[in-house]
């Protein structure tokens, strides 16, 4: 049976898996619930085409921000219902990641973050939706899983995230953008695949050159025979499917 285990303990995450599915064999945990979880997460995120609007007044705030937390109760219901304990908190590591992305919009007091997103919106607004870099990662960490390369595809997926930062980086470099807004929605961006990334990821990330010389992956080791599901569209179920096809990983800070 599978078993995934992850603890944060300080900052050490050690997990092991075998590539089955995760949900739970209960009547309320249907593919279908799965699939909302998988839009709730891509509306919750904001940007790419199944994303939303960022608030362009603080008088749109609550309706955002309403939505927000009713997208999260909704998945965390699901995930509290339909997954193992362990498996919980790796999804947990995400809406903490994905909370804090919209963190700055919703919390009472009024920062100048909040002010600078709101700001921006008008820009951003125009073109959030056509941002696929998030798309583009989802789709190459989903490549990964067929792979019987062990921990080798974490590296990639490291690599892929530093490819999607770049991505957004070109993305959002648009005249209506000011360098500080720009460097604003980075960072969400950077926060939304967030702690797990930053903690399995080492140095295969932006600031070093590890990812320019990773080597291409092996095609003697893609195994055919797995079959991924790509309905499924979010980062998160990406990358939760991803890591249940290893064998197993272990970070030590
Ligand atoms: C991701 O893959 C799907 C097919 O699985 C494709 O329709 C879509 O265009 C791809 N998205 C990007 C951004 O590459
Ligand atoms: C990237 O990796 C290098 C080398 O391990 C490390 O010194 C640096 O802090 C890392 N940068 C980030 C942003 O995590």
């Amino acid at each position: 049976m599978q078993i995934i285990l992850l603890f944060i303990i300080g900052c050490s995450i050690f997990i092991s898996a075998d590539a089955k599915s995760l949900l739970l064999d209960k009547p309320e945990c249907t593919q279908k619930r799965l699939r909302e979880v998988d839009r709730n997460f891509m509306r919750l995120i904001i940007i790419g085409e199944h994303g939303r609007k960022f608030p362009e007044s603080v008088a749109e705030l609550p309706k955002f921000c309403k939505e927000t937390n009713r997208l999260i109760d909704l998945m965390l219901k699901f995930v509290s219902e339909c997954y193992p304990p362990d498996e919980q908190r790796i999804f947990k590591v995400y809406f903490f990641s994905a909370k804090r992305v919209v963190k700055p919009l919703c919390s009472r007091k009024r920062s100048s973050k909040m002010t600078q997103i709101i700001e921006a919106a008008p820009c951003l607004n125009t073109f959030i939706h056509r941002i696929d870099c998030i798309d583009q990662l989802t789709n190459k960490t989903r490549q990964l899983i067929p792979y019987q390369i062990g921990r080798d595809k974490i590296n990639y997926a490291c690599c892929y995230y530093v490819d999607a930062m770049k991505c957004a980086d070109e993305a959002l470099s648009v005249p209506c953008l000011t360098d500080n807004a720009k460097d604003t929605i980075l960072d969400l961006v950077r926060s939304i695949a967030g702690d797990l990334v930053s903690l399995a990821c080492g140095d295969y990330n932006e600031s070093t050159d590890r990812c320019d010389h990773i080597a291409s992956l092996p095609k003697n080791k893609l195994d055919k025979s797995v079959k991924v599901n790509t309905k499924l569209k979010s980062i998160v179920l990406a990358q939760i499917a991803m890591v249940e096809s290893m064998d197993g990983f272990a970070i030590e800070p």
